[in-house]
């Protein structure tokens, strides 16, 4: 395989070490909850007796620790990526991971001891009146929300000053003159990576806002401070907080893909007219599209409902006409070698692609009647994150280690991440599938009839397993020398083989 011949050479150690803390505490965390993910198809086929209360106890963990983990592990890639160009503070980091993975500890004691069970966007005042968990699980659920919110914030604003600062101005980093007016700025344009950082920096923190006002009113009513929070104000807050939370590991891994291909394909990225006017557009549509959640919420006026459809639609223009086209446009007639990090690159891409077209026909509003709330929700939504959003983040995390260590991967951990598109594939096509024969989803039981969908997809989630735990064991043997590269700066020049 071939290594990339420069990359991460100007990067500060320090702060190289904190991004890899961050991929591989997104990766681990990533590990765990598959586990409990297989559990959960595993007891939905019949395959094995889990009581209902541990199946939703397990499916809360399970999805608020997956999107927390794929998001940290983008993180931890943007920061490595950003840094080739930028100044970024390892302390501030390293706080923010801290702040971070106490949030996520908040969640686990919840769900795991507080037997805190009502999904990962649970909707106000379930957690007040709940039969099964405390009060007290119920805060500390949103004491870790907080806590992930506030550790997404630090970030996020130390990013968007950094990258400000570098350019000389926010409108220099989002390249507005180019944008919105086709001529090119008095001074150098960032990279695609540095302004998609900006990008996600911003939506970034108006998510944390968003978690906050959600949360903070639901600490003042368990306090006895206020005597009501109005169930539909915090459903509009906790959907703009959980839909942006994960949509932001989807984009923010969609900047490693800019920041890496280039170094494979041996081509230039460049912040062209398109890519700095879509990229723009996500600060908005990113935002916008989450009122798709709003659909049955008859009470809101339906400008809500519109802005949903409209803006589910409309956020497809920089995904797939810019960024998937412009990443096959570099790998077309490339002589891209195939490595650990280009395939998964590639699956990241298909992934997204079938990932986005299920949810957009889940988020047309006839379509939507039929399908809300059957499998097909999960179908899409794991199709692009374990396909696509998680891919990227592995693709960066392949692409840190085997540049900072100089070991080339093998044909054995090549093989292992196409195992990953073929058990990942097939999984969601089972969740695809339950979907459009009208299988509920969140059910801890399935009814005979139903079992024929994850019994055929746990095979799939096994060759996961096993590609994840080779995966796994060659990223571990290669930490140490890859840690050992990112003293006295960053990885430097990696030979090609
Ligand atoms: C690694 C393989 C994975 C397996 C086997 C798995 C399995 C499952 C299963 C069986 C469910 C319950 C579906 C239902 O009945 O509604 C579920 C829900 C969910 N999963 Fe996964 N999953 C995997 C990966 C992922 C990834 C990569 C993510 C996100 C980054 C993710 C996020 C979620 C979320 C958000 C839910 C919904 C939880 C809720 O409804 O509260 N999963 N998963």
């Amino acid at each position: 395989m071939t290594t990339p011949s420069r990359t991460l050479a100007a990067s500060d150690g320090g702060v190289l070490r904190a991004a890899i803390a961050y991929m591989l505490a997104g990766f681990g965390g990533f590990l765990l909850m598959g586990l409990l993910g297989l559990l959960m198809r595993l007891d939905q086929g019949g395959l094995l007796a889990m009581p209902p209360q541990w199946f939703y106890r397990i499916m809360t963990l399970h999805g608020s620790g997956m999107v927390a983990s794929v998001l940290l592990a983008a993180l931890g890639g943007l920061a490595a990526a950003v840094s080739e160009t930028t100044r970024l503070s390892a302390r501030t980091l390293w706080i923010a991971l801290l702040i971070y993975l106490l949030g996520t500890g908040f969640v686990d004691l919840a769900t795991l001891v507080g037997g805190f069970a009502g999904g990962w966007t649970v909707l106000h005042p379930l957690p007040f009146d709940a039969r099964t968990w405390t009060l007290a699980a119920a805060l500390q659920m949103y004491v870790g929300y907080l806590l992930v919110a506030t550790g997404l914030a630090v970030f996020c604003t130390h990013i968007l000053v950094a990258t400000a600062r570098t350019y000389g101005g926010l409108a220099k980093v989002l390249a507005w003159r180019l944008a919105f007016t086709g001529r090119q700025p008095d001074g150098a344009l960032p990279r695609p990576v540095e302004l998609i950082a900006a990008v996600v920096a911003i939506d970034g923190i108006i998510c944390a806002l968003a978690g906050a006002i959600y949360l903070l009113p639901l600490f003042a009513l368990a306090a006895g401070l206020v005597g009501n929070v109005d169930a539909l104000f915090a459903k509009n807050f906790v959907l703009l907080f959980g839909h942006t939370i994960a949509n932001l590991s989807i984009y923010v891994s969609a900047g490693l893909v800019y920041a890496a291909l280039p170094l494979y394909t041996n081509r230039e990225w460049k912040t062209t007219w398109p890519v700095a006017f879509a990229w723009n557009l996500v600060i908005v549509l990113m935002l916008a599209n989450y009122s798709h959640h709003l659909y049955a919420d008859f009470a809101q006026p339906l400008a809500l409902q519109l802005l949903g459809e409209i803006g589910s639609y409309a956020v497809g223009l920089p995904s797939f006409i810019v960024t998937i086209i412009g990443a096959l446009t570099l790998m077309y007639g490339s002589r891209m070698r195939w490595t650990v990090t280009t395939i998964f690159m590639a699956l990241g891409l298909w992934g997204w692609v079938f990932g986005g077209l299920g949810a957009l026909l889940d988020a047309t509003i006839p379509i939507n009647q039929v399908m809300h709330n059957t499998m097909w929700v999960p179908a899409h939504f794991h199709t692009y994150f374990l396909l696509g959003a998680a891919a990227f983040c592995w693709a960066y995390l392949y692409h840190v280690v085997a540049t900072l260590s100089r070991t080339p991967d093998s044909g054995i951990s090549r093989a292992a991440a196409w195992l990953y598109g073929i058990g990942g594939a097939g999984f969601v096509l089972m969740f695809f599938i339950a979907g459009a024969n009208s299988v509920p989803r969140r059910y801890a039981v399935h009814p005979p009839q139903w079992q024929i969908y994850p019994r055929i997809a746990v095979p799939f989630v096994l060759l996961l397993t096993v590609s994840l735990a080779w995966l796994t064991w060659d990223v571990l043997r290669h930490i140490r020398p890859a840690w050992i590269g990112t003293r006295g700066g960053g990885g430097g020049s990696a030979s090609a083989e």
